[in-house]
Formats: structure tokens, sequence, C-alpha cells
């Protein structure tokens, strides 16, 4: 992985539910923390993991601390809109007044994408904060929603410029747009697998982020299996002699279950294999892979064991 990457303000990982997107999201994080950045891990409406991944409670709306230079947020869309309104109105009192009057908040409801706009907001709000003449944040890196979500949420700033009239709204998503598609402070960062929908779903996705002037910098190729059988071994020549015509009916039972466990591994393999190379073939983004790891739950010494062999 490029080492530039650590050094940008904003940093989007995106990809399809279920692939690592949160996991690698902390391994980056620690990554950051570890070369001495102020992070912030931010994620939105989440089954928080972060917590567990550093020895930590679970993460809710208030930033919390994980680690030396590092710390999360998980924020909810009623909080980054308050958020925001405090931010546009300034004072408590007069945000009270406006967004938690009932009207107001029945028309706020009803703007299509605002929830998913206050998220971004936070997020980019967070590049900005600044204290004593200081950026809080020397990085902040999003756990974005699941693609096509995290798709239609970088997308309303491009809404709002070219449907609402010119107002602080549209001042605001300007600047966001100038963030998104900046990338010297902006990267996107895509998690998969070397399977066939999610990679099918990865390509969609750089398209998508292309498409926006959004371009990914790396191409994460999560829970890759290990090589242990690889082929033309004497333990590949072994395996091949005892699996004859895909069956091991003759062996002893120990023997047969070893072999079955022994091919099945093999070709776990192959396909990841295959599908790194049709990775490789279509993808623009330069490609990164983290294995496989083998334990009940990930801790903290996965998350840095995988945040070190991304940075390598
Ligand atoms: N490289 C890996 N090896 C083993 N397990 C992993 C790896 N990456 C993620 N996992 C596990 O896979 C599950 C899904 O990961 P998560 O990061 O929550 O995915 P997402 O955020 O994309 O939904 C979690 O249980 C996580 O601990
Ligand atoms: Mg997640």
């Amino acid at each position: 992985m490029t080492q530039a990457l650590f050094d940008k303000r904003l940093i989007l990982v995106l990809g399809k539910g279920g692939v690592g997107r949160s996991t690698v999201a902390a391994a980056i994080a620690g990554q950051c923390a570890a070369r001495g950045k102020r992070t912030l891990l931010y994620e939105t409406n989440a089954n928080d993991r972060f917590g567990n991944y550093f020895d930590k409670p679970p993460v809710g709306p208030e930033p919390v601390q994980l680690a030396d230079k590092l710390w999360a947020v998980n924020a909810t869309p009623a909080s980054a809109l308050e958020e925001y309104g405090l931010m546009i109105l300034r004072f408590k009192s007069v945000y009270e007044m406006v967004f938690e009057n009932r009207v107001t908040k029945a028309f706020l409801r009803a703007i299509p994408g605002l929830d998913d706009y206050a998220l971004l907001g936070k997020a980019w709000f967070h590049t900005t904060e600044e204290k004593r003449g200081k950026p809080v944040w020397d990085t902040v890196v999003f756990d974005m929603p699941a693609s096509g979500h995290s798709v239609s949420m970088l997308k309303v700033p491009w809404v709002i410029v070219d449907t609402v009239p010119e107002g602080p709204l549209t001042r605001d998503a300007r600047t966001v747009k100038a963030l998104l598609t900046d990338k010297a402070r902006t990267a996107a960062v895509i998690v998969t697998l070397a399977e066939e929908m999610p990679v099918n779903e990865a390509i969609e996705l750089e398209a998508k982020l292309i498409g926006l002037g959004i371009v990914p910098q790396q191409l994460v190729v999560n829970q890759v299996y290990p090589d242990h059988v690889p082929p033309g071994t004497p333990l590949g020549r072994v395996l091949d002699s005892l699996i004859v015509d895909g069956g091991n009916a003759a062996l002893p039972p120990v023997l047969s279950a070893i072999t079955a466990h022994a091919g099945l591994s093999r070709d776990r393999r192959a396909l990841n294999a295959h599908y790194l190379a049709e990775l490789a073939r279509r993808a623009k983004t330069p490609i990164v892979e983290l294995p496989m790891l083998f334990a009940k739950t990930l801790g903290p010494a996965h998350v840095r064991q995988l945040g070190e062999q991304l940075a390598r």
C-alpha cells in the first residue's frame, strides 16, 4: 500500500457488506495513529466492532479514545443533524427553536438524502475542526455504509449543488465536493474478496467513484486464503496422488479426512487466485492482499497484523 495513503486528511473505506470494511478501516486507522497522526475512526449507525478491536466498550455517538492518538465515533443521523444544525445556527437555543420544532422536524424528515448528507457532512466537519488554530484531526477514517448506500451518500453534495437554490447548504456542499475530489486530501479505499460477486461489485463501485471524480487509490482484497499446498511442490504431488478421481475412499479414515481438508484448502486458494487474476485484469486501482486469519473472533493483535501487512 502506498505510504501516501496514511497522510490523507480523509480516508473513505468502501465495499460490499461483510467483506471486511470495518476491519480494514480499523487496521488503516491503527496505522495512521501509529504514525503519530491524531486519527478519528468514523462510523455511522453501526453495530460497533471497533470497541472490540481495541479492547474497549462499544463506540457510541460521542467520540471516545481507543488507543494512543486514536479516537472513534459512531454517528447517528440524529446526532449528525444536530451537530450540523448547531454548526450553521451557532447557538443551542436557536437550534432548538428551529430544529426541535415539530413542523421543521417533519419537513427535514421529508428531504431525501438529508440523513446521509448530515452523516457525510459530519465526516467533512471533523476534517475541518480546529482548536487554537490547529486541526483537531490529522486523519478521519470513514468506515462507510455498504456499496450502494455509500455511493448515494457521496452523491448528495452533487445533488444539492445541482438542485438547491444558492445558500449556506450549497456553499457547504461545494466545499464537501471539493474535499471528496481532491486526491491530495482524500483517498478512497475499496475493500473486496477474491470471489465472483464481490469482485463484480468492486469493479462497479470503482467505476461509480471514478464517475463522481473520486479516484480510488487502493483496492484491498481481504481474506485471501493461504497457499497451503502450492501446485507443483512435493506436498501438492502427494495430495494429487491421494485424491484419485476426486475421491479418496480407499484411504484410512484419518488420512481421508486430512486429504479432504487439504483438497478443500487448495480449492479455496485456487478460487481466490482465479478472482485475483480477474481483478488485476479489470481493476484500474492498485491491489493489495490481506490474508484470511483463522481465529474465532478478531482482536487487537489481528487488527494490528492486518494494518502492518497493509503498510508493507
Ligand atoms: N482478514 C480477515 N480474516 C478473518 N476474518 C476477517 C478478516 N477480515 C474481516 N474478518 C471478519 O469478518 C467479519 C466481517 O468483517 P467486517 O469488517 O465487520 O465487515 P463489514 O464491515 O464489511 O461488514 C468479522 O467477523 C471480521 O472479524
Ligand atoms: Mg462494518
